[in-house]
Formats: structure tokens, sequence, C-alpha cells
């Protein structure tokens, strides 16, 4: 059998509070602290408990280069056990499902810092609304109460001002104005086709393509992207469309065309909840709609490169508020989140979560007429007084 380390993994001793009944005998305080080693992996859902001398160990083994498992000194059990959790790859055919992720880590492209942020990051049903609400973290007052007051919302100024001159508000500034992030969508009120399509056309449609060569296509968005890339794809759930049956669907750029996904649509809204990690005042919405970053897209002109994903989540930032302000400018209500269930969402859509993953979800509709959520809306542009 051949052997070689897993492609990326870091190493982070971290210190660890647990009962320490010794000294809870000896009548002292009874919780003590430790130090325990956790293997970070690209590859891996999770951080994995190791010894110190597991370290030593990989630190020996070559992630490039294969070598037979007998040779050198080094323990049959403590090779098995590594390669059981992957963090040793096998060419063996019981070891194929770590051999396969972290292949494809390998073909990537990923910065080792940056797979470690986005795997490591990601989410499984996480309630972050019950959350908030259980260790009472939901309104300013209780985040000041817990954290003290936050840093100053503008640096404080140590020179002088220059004093810009004065601009006229034109049609564009109280456009901009109105944009509000809602938190209460109707839940009787279905989304017309027309304006889905009108949003979507403003925001993540290709309106050309360039192809330099045979094998090659560059798309030229309304959103700029790192590299000209476009490695956001776009999958839209429809809850309550007119004239689109509730469902998960692929948006297709160029085409500007759906195409449904083979995801049973039953109790759909309530997946979606979970996809939004319990946040409910976002999951009443019609619409979603979920950028999934296909990294290697990226990653094949920014190839192991620090400021690649970087790029990806700054790409995810310019697309959400061209969404925003196209809902708003259609009289529509809109959300931006990137409190969501990535593994969740990496079921849903059969993505690895290695090559394709989720990095936030958008979504659409009409609001309500009564604001039972907060909004942020102090120039009551939306909800006037
Ligand atoms: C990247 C990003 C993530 C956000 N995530 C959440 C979220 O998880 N939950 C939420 O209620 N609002 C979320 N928001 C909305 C912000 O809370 C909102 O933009 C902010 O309060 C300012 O309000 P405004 O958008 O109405 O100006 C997010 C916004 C951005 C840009």
């Amino acid at each position: 059998m051949q052997i070689r380390r897993c492609s990326i993994v870091m190493f982070e001793p971290r210190a660890e509070v647990a009962l320490d009944l010794d000294r809870l005998l000896k009548g002292e305080a009874g919780l003590g602290t430790t130090m325990q080693w956790y293997a970070l992996a690209a590859h891996l859902d999770a951080a994995l408990k190791v010894d110190a001398a597991d370290v030593a160990l990989l630190g020996r083994i070559l992630p490039d280069t294969w070598v037979d498992a007998a040779h050198g000194n080094m323990a049959g059990a403590d090779i098995e056990r590594l390669l059981h959790t992957g963090l040793l790859i096998s060419d063996d055919a019981a070891h194929a499902v770590h051999r396969e992720r972290d292949q494809r880590v390998r073909d990537a492209g990923w910065w080792p810092l940056s797979a470690l942020a986005h795997r490591l990051g990601r989410w499984s049903g996480i309630d972050s609304a019950q959350q908030m609400r259980k260790e009472k973290l939901v309104t300013a007052q209780d985040l000041r109460n817990r954290f003290g007051p936050p840093p100053p919302a503008v640096m404080p100024p140590a020179t002088e001002p220059l004093v810009l001159p004065p601009t006229e508000d034109e049609p564009r500034d109280l456009l901009l104005a109105r944009r509000a992030t809602c938190r209460n969508f109707d839940r009787a009120r279905s989304l017309p086709l027309h304006l889905l399509a009108q949003a979507l056309k403003r925001t993540v449609k290709a309106h050309a393509v360039v192809q330099p060569g045979e094998d090659m296509a560059f798309l030229k968005k309304h959103v700029p992207s790192g590299g000209g890339l476009h490695p956001l794809e776009t999958h839209v759930i429809a809850l309550d469309v007119d004239g689109l049956a509730a469902g998960v669907y692929h948006y297709h750029a160029l085409e500007h065309t759906l195409r449904p996904l083979p995801v049973d649509g039953t109790g759909l809204r309530d997946r979606v909840l979970t996809l939004l990690a319990g946040q409910d005042w976002f999951s009443a919405a019609p619409l979603h709609i979920i950028q999934v970053a296909r990294f290697p897209r990226s990653f094949w002109k920014y190839r192991n490169h620090p400021k690649a994903y970087r790029a990806v989540l700054l790409d995810a930032g310019h697309l959400s508020q061209q969404w925003m302000l196209s809902a708003t400018e259609l009289g529509l209500a809109a959300y931006v989140t990137a409190a969501i269930n990535e593994v969740d969402i990496e079921a849903l859509l059969g993505l690895d979560g290695i090559d394709a993953s989720p990095v936030m979800m958008c979504g659409l509709g009409w609001r309500a007429a009564e604001q039972t959520t907060s909004e942020f809306d102090p120039l009551q542009q939306v909800w006037p007084a």
C-alpha cells in the first residue's frame, strides 16, 4: 500500500477547559485547562483531535510523494488510524473516499488558509435566531450590555477637515436612500415571474460573452468580478412565484433560463428556514437565491492565491447590493444574509463543499404592511412615522 499525507492540514494547539475530578476531590476549583492538538484539514468536515506524536508523524510524511506504508519506522497501527481519519491518504480501495476528496482539494487550487477558513466555517443545522434569543443578544442594547460600547462608528478625526462641495439629490440618490434590508415579507403575496426575471437580468444575467479561444468563455455582467471570472452560480428557490412551480432551480446566466433540479418540493419553506439558520424574518419571502461559488473557476487564474477567496466573497457583496437596488427600484423588498447552513445547502444541491459551496443567500418579495421584526430605517423611507 502506498501512502502520502493529505494535501492541506494545519495543527492548532487549543486550550480546553474541562471538569478535573482530581482537583475537585482535593477541594480545589473543579475546572482545569488542558492543551489539546487539533488537525484542521481542507477535505474533512471537522477538526480532529490528534496527539503530539501524530503531529510529529504527519510532519515527516510528504504530501506530494507516495511512499510504501511499510517503508521507514512507522508503526502500522498509527498509520492505519491516520488513514482511517483521512489525515493520511492511501491508494487502497478502502480509503477511496478520503483520497477522492483530497484529490479535489489538490485540483481546485486552494490557498491553504482560505481552504480551511471556508471548510471549517461552514454550518450544519445551526439555528442562529434561536441562539441569539437564548443568549439575549438581539438588540443593540443587549450587545452593549454584554460587550460594552462598540468601537466608534467613524474613526475619530485628528486633523481639520476639507469640506466637500454640496451635491443635488438626483433620482439615483433617492433610490439608494429607499434601500433597506427587509425583515417583514408579506407571506400572502406571490412574486410575479416577470419581476423575478427583471431582478435576475439586472443582477446575475450575462449580457455578453467573449471567447478568446474555442475552449474559453468570459461573461459580461452588470456586476464586477475578480479576474472577470464570475465564479458565482445562481440557484433559485421558488416558494410562491406566479407561473413557476415551487421548487429549486438552476439559473443559466447566458441563456437567462431556469432548469428545475430534482429536489422534492414538499416542506420546502421549512427547509428554507433551516438553510437560513432559523431566520424566520427572511424565510417568509416568496423567492430566495443561493449564490454558489465554483472555486476552481476563480482559482484557474488565481492558483493557490492568498487573495482569491477574498475576491470571491467581494463578488458576492457586489451582487447583493445590485440585487437589493434592483428590488428597490422595482418596488420590491429584498434581503441578503451570510448566516446560512452551508452543509445543508450542499446536501440540497448535491455539492461537495470543496469545488462548489454556497457563500450567501438573498431573497425577494413584497414588504408586509406591518413591521413586526425591526428594520433599519432611520430616514423613514420605508416605514413612515
Ligand atoms: C454580508 C451581509 C450579511 C448579512 N447578514 C444578515 C443576517 O444574517 N441577518 C439579518 O437579519 N441581516 C443581515 N444582513 C443585513 C444587515 O443587518 C443590514 O444590512 C444592516 O443592518 C443595515 O441595514 P440596511 O441594509 O437596511 O441598511 C446582512 C447584510 C450583509 C451585507
